[in-house]
């Protein structure tokens, strides 16, 4: 039979099956024509087959609309060649993070974390917050493009620079280099990314969180971009914060603000902050979307001393699939779990022990389907 969607399955590690399940259940009780097929990622692969994303997953979510994704396990290098098996050992594999290759692989390039305060969570930072983070997910610090010690041709080319000459007595071996890389294909990507989304959502501003003081060409770059992109949308506000005030600002008054746009890596730092002003690992969703796939995962990872005990909160991986859901433009479904997930929350029946309660995951799960019948009868 042939359904609307085709998604991948991914549960990797640890709790990223036990939030799977919780998933399972309430995609059932919202009845998304889709079918899920299952692919195999994670540690048990790297130790079985020296390959932590085999190629017959990476090929079958080409095959696919999108991907749903637990979480993974991944261990240091050494630990890492310790644990595979006696045949595969020695013979050149090293691990790699699925992650990574996945957003690389398929040019995922925008990272959206939305960071909301749910009525009555009990670990609100405070109320009224409503927060999205857009990243950049694939330049940056973080496209690894990194030297130690450092080539005598690199080393010459930049000895060209001025700022270069109180540097000159240093050994490269003494010297590390980790290279910022922006570009304007991607910014502008990142950006627009941001606008659009405020606008369809109804966000009032869009903060441009960098350092330009500083980082003059690249931070530089990406605030030049903005002012351009912004006078496209003449009813959003662009805002221009550096990271370190908005790290203040987000604990001072994180109400005032809407969307955020960043780079990787002050992304990477501002979303774990403002994660934390509405719950948590157990709240946190994310939404990795390229031109024609999107991957949605959960921003915790594998907590192999809860793994299989269905004890953890399922919400991040359940407000992860409301951003798949977004995606697919299945806007009665999304907004249709979106008030289960909130009004499950503010009747504070069914918590997490990290939420202080002590239902389990399932449970969780098994509330918010409830809700969702309830809604639909409601509704009509
Ligand atoms: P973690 O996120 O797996 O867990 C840290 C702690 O946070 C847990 O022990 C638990 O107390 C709490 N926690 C996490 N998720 C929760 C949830 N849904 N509900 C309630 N509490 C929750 O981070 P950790 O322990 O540093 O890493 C464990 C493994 O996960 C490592 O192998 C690490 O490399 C991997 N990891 C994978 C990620 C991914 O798949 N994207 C992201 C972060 C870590
Ligand atoms: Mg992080």
């Amino acid at each position: 039979m042939m359904t609307k969607y085709k998604i991948a399955w991914l549960p990797g590690d640890g709790i990223g099956n036990d939030v799977m399940e919780a998933v399972k259940i309430v995609l059932d009780a919202i009845k998304l024509d889709a079918e899920f097929i299952h692919g195999d990622v994670g540690w048990e692969f790297w130790c079985s087959e020296g390959n932590p994303l085999p190629d017959r997953t990476v090929d079958l979510l080409r095959k696919t609309d999108c991907c749903l994704f637990g979480a993974i396990t991944s261990k240091p290098k050494e630990e890492a060649e310790k644990e595979l098996a006696p045949e595969l050992k020695k013979k050149g594999y090293v691990y790699f993070s699925p992650i990574v290759r996945l957003r690389q692989e398929f040019s995922l390039a925008v990272n959206l974390r939305p960071c909301k305060a749910y009525k009555g969570n009990p670990l609100n930072y405070k109320d009224d917050i409503d927060l999205v983070v857009f990243r950049e997910n694939t330049e940056d610090m973080y496209a690894g493009i990194e030297y130690h010690p450092v080539p005598e041709r690199v080393l010459s080319t930049l000895k060209e620079h001025p700022k270069m000459q109180r540097f000159s007595h240093i050994s490269p071996d003494d010297m590390a280099i980790s290279v910022r890389l922006i570009t304007r294909q991607a910014t502008q990507r990142i950006i627009r990314a941001a606008f659009d989304y405020a606008g369809d959502k109804g966000y009032k501003s869009v903060t441009v969180v960098e350092k330009p003081n500083v980082l003059r060409e690249t931070s530089g770059l990406v605030v030049r971009e903005a002012r351009k992109i912004a006078k496209e949308y003449p009813d959003i506000e662009l805002w221009e914060t550096n990271i370190d005030a908005m790290c203040m600002w987000l604990l001072k008054n994180p109400q005032d603000y809407g969307v955020l746009v960043t780079t990787n890596m002050f992304g990477d730092i501002v979303s774990d902050l403002c994660a934390q002003l509405v719950g948590g690992l157990g709240f946190g969703a994310s939404a990795n979307i390229g031109k024609d796939y999107a991957l949605f995962e959960p921003t915790h990872g594998s907590a192999p001393k809860y793994a299989g005990q269905y004890k953890v909160n399922p919400l991040a991986m359940l407000i992860t699939t409301r951003l798949m859901l977004d995606y697919l433009e299945e806007n009665v479904k999304a907004d249709l779990l979106e008030s289960a997930i909130a009004n499950v929350i503010a009747a504070g029946k069914a918590r997490t022990y990290d939420m202080g309660g002590s239902s389990s995951t399932l449970e969780v799960a098994h509330t918010i389907a409830n809700e969702i019948h309830t809604l639909e009868r409601e509704n009509g």
